[in-house]
C-alpha cells in the first residue's frame, strides 16, 4: 500500500488540496430509503417500532421528511444539484400492506415518482429491501420465517411487473450484514433481539437466498419484456477492519469478523455459495449473481482483544483520542483511505463493476461534508487509476432523514430539512456536490469557495 500511495493522489493525507479531475463516465447522485424520508406509512414494522417507543426521543417514522407528498419538489432539488442517478427504495408495506393484498395506490405512486425522475433525466436504482418491511411480515417472524424468501420474491415480482419497463437497475437487499446484526444481536431494529445467534444466521441465509431467487426472477422477467440491459446487485456495508495491538488472538478475531460480516455475504450473494455456518453448496446453481457490487462505506473499525466469545474474541472500537475533525457527529472515525482499501480488495476478488451505493457523513454544522466528499473523491480517482471498474457514486443522503433507532438527530443530508415546516434548503456542501456532479471535477475555484 505504501508503495501504491507514493504514486497516488495523496492530497487527502495532510497536503494542500489540489484540483481533481474525475472521468466523465463516472456517474453521480445520491441515495435514500423509503422509511427514512417518506412518512405516512402505518403498515411498516418501523411504524410499530416507533409506537413502541424504540426510536431515540420517542420519535416516529410517521413524520420523516414527507417525501411521499413532496417527491416532485425533491426531484427538482436533485436537478438543481445536477444528479444523473438516484438510489431509492420501494417500501414493501406500501405495495403489500396486508399479506397478499396489493395496493394500487402504492404502486401508482412509485410509477409516478419513477416517471418524474426519468423526465428529469435521472436514472433510478431501486432497492427492494432497505431495513423495513410490512408489519404482517414482521409478525410472522420476518426473515427467520421459512416462507420469507417466497414472500419477498412475490413482492419483488409485483414490483417488476409494475415498473420493469421503466427501471433496469435494482438492488435487492440493502446491507444484510448490518440488518441482521442490528436486528438479532444488538436489538436496535425490530423485533429487537439481543445475542440471538440462531435467528441471526437463519435470517442471513434467507436474505442470501432471497437475493439469489430475486436476481434470477428480475432477469427472467425483464428478458421476457424484451430488455437486455438489466443490472441487479445488492448493497453490502463494507467496513475497514484493522487490528489494534499485537495480540495474535485479535488478528484471528479480525479474520473471523471479516468473514462473518463481509465474506459470508459475498460468497452467498455474488457466487451463490452458502458457506459455514449458514449452509453449504449452491442452492441456485453455480454462477455469478450480481451484475454490480454495491459498496456502502462509512468508516474504519479497530478490533481490540476481548474475552467475549459471542463477539469472536474481538471488540470493535473507534480509535481513541481522535481530533474533532477526524470524527463525524455520531463519533465514527473519518477514514477515506478505507474506501480505497475495501473496494480494491472486493474488486480484485470479483472483477465486477462497483457502485458506491452509500457514503456520507452526519454533519449538522455542515463544516466537514465538502471536505469529506473531496477526500473520498481522491480515493475514487486512485481506484479508477488502478484499474477498478468503479461506475457510480451515490452520496448518502439527498435529504436529512430518520437515522433508524437514532432518530432525526443525525443530519446526513446534502439538503437540510426543517422538520417543523418541512422546508428544504440545499446546504453549502450540497452546492459544492452539485458542481461536482455537473463537471466531474473539483476545480481550484471550488476549493477556494467551499474547502
Ligand atoms: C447505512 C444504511 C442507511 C443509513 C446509513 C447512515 O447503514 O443503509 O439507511 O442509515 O447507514
Amino acid at each position: 500500500m505504501s508503495q501504491l500511495l507514493r504514486s497516488h493522489n495523496v492530497e487527502s493525507l495532510g497536503g494542500t488540496m489540489k484540483p481533481l479531475i474525475l472521468p466523465k463516465s463516472l456517474e453521480f447522485g445520491s441515495a435514500t430509503a423509503a422509511t427514512q424520508i417518506e412518512g405516512g406509512d402505518t403498515h411498516s414494522n418501523w411504524y410499530y417500532w416507533s409506537l413502541a417507543g424504540k426510536i431515540a426521543n420517542n420519535e416516529s417514522s410517521i413524520v420523516a421528511a414527507d417525501h411521499y407528498n413532496r417527491y416532485e419538489e425533491d426531484i427538482r432539488l436533485m436537478e438543481e444539484m445536477n444528479h444523473e442517478i438516484y438510489r431509492m427504495s420501494i417500501e414493501w408495506s406500501r405495495i403489500e400492506p396486508e399479506e397478499g393484498v396489493w395496493s394500487e395506490e402504492g404502486i401508482t405512486h412509485y410509477q409516478k415518482e419513477i416517471k418524474d425522475l426519468l423526465k428529469a433525466n435521472i436514472k433510478p436504482l431501486v432497492t427492494l429491501h432497505h431495513f423495513s418491511h410490512p408489519q404482517w411480515f414482521e409478525e410472522r417472524g420476518q426473515w427467520t420465517n421459512s416462507k420469507a424468501v417466497y414472500y419477498f420474491n412475490r413482492f419483488a415480482e409485483k414490483v417488476i411487473d409494475s415498473i420493469g419497463h421503466d427501471v433496469n437497475e435494482y438492488c435487492t437487499i440493502n446491507e444484510p450484514n448490518v440488518f441482521v446484526n442490528d436486528t438479532y444481536m444488538d436489538g436496535k431494529y425490530p423485533p429487537g433481539h439481543k445475542d440471538d445467534i440462531k435467528s441471526y444466521f437463519k435470517a442471513s441465509k434467507n436474505l442470501i437466498l432471497a437475493h439469489l431467487k430475486t436476481y434470477k426472477m428480475i432477469h427472467e422477467k425483464r428478458q421476457g419484456m424484451g430488455y437486455s440491459d438489466t443490472m441487479v446487485g445488492m448493497a453490502l456495508h463494507i467496513a475497514h477492519f484493522e487490528v489494534n495491538g499485537k495480540n495474535p488472538l485479535t488478528k484471528l478475531s479480525k479474520h473471523m469478523m471479516d468473514y462473518s460480516f463481509h465474506q459470508l455475504y459475498l460468497n452467498g450473494m455474488v457466487e451463490g455459495h452458502l458457506t459455514f455456518p449458514i449452509g453449504s453448496g449452491f442452492p441456485e446453481g453455480k454462477g455469478v449473481f450480481c451484475d454490480f457490487i454495491g459498496v456502502n462505506y462509512y468508516s474504519r473499525h479497530l478490533i481490540h482483544s476481548s474475552l467475549n466469545p459471542a463477539m469472536l474474541f474481538g471488540e470493535v472500537k473507534v480509535e481513541e483520542g481522535l481530533a474533532e475533525d477526524k470524527v463525524n457527529d455520531l463519533g465514527w472515525e473519518l477514514y477515506p483511505e478505507g474506501l480505497y482499501k475495501v473496494i480494491k480488495k472486493t474488486y480484485d476478488q470479483y472483477k465486477l463493476p462497483i457502485y458506491i451505493t452509500e457514503n456520507g457523513i452526519p454533519d449538522e454544522a455542515d463544516s466537514k461534508r465538502a471536505k469529506f466528499i473531496y477526500d473520498h473523491m481522491v480515493e475514487i480517482k486512485n481506484l479508477i487509476e488502478d484499474g477498478v471498474d468503479l461506475r457510480r457514486y451515490y452520496h448518502w443522503s439527498l435529504l436529512d432523514n430518520l437515522e433508524w433507532n437514532d432518530g432525526y438527530g443525525p443530519r446526513f443530508g446534502l439538503i437540510e430539512v426543517n422538520y417543523e415546516t418541512q422546508e428544504r434548503r440545499i446546504r453549502e456542501s450540497g452546492h459544492f456536490y452539485g458542481q461536482l456532479c455537473m463537471n466531474k471535477e473539483i476545480s481550484q475555484k471550488m476549493i477556494d469557495q467551499y474547502l
